[in-house]
């Protein structure tokens, strides 16, 4: 079986939302001790609190890369509050699944994702409970990196 769906893949090798948003109302950037894989998440959020545009940049693996971009579709459109509750595991199953050694990397698009939502609240002086934003532990969550 092959290690990757093809599916991830095709979110590797055609990136969807890659790039950067000038204009963005939030900016998330987390970053994998282990690894040293980095990624930033900016998003547009309208009036009513939708999310109208998404766009990513990841310094990482090509798993950093698919996931982040499965995230970006997973969010556009979508009201700010439920962008929240988006978790690493519905990215690796759109993605329909990561080599478990590659989880670590999922963990850190829903992570890029809650960074800019929390960076949205900040700028728009929301108010919010700091518990949603407690991003995982390094040291439990992303395992091995080795390839
Ligand atoms: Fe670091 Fe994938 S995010 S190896």
């Amino acid at each position: 079986m092959a290690l990757y769906s093809e599916k991830v893949m095709d979110h590797f090798r055609n990136p969807r939302n890659m790039g950067k948003l000038d204009d963005a109302d939030g900016i998330g950037e987390v970053g994998n001790a282990k690894c040293g894989d980095i990624m930033r998440m900016y998003i547009k959020v309208d009036d009513e609190g939708v999310i109208t545009d998404c766009k990513f940049n990841t310094f990482g693996c090509g798993s950093a890369i698919a996931t982040s971009s499965m995230a970006t579709e997973l969010i556009i459109g979508k009201p700010i509050d439920e962008a929240l509750q988006l978790s690493n595991q519905a990215v690796v199953e759109a993605l329909d699944g990561l080599p478990v050694h590659k989880i670590h990397c999922s963990v850190l698009a829903e992570e890029a994702v809650r960074a800019a939502v929390k960076d949205y609240y900040d700028r728009k002086g929301i108010a919010y409970d700091p518990a949603q934003f407690q991003f995982h532990n390094e040291e439990e969550e992303h395992g091995h990196t080795e390839e």
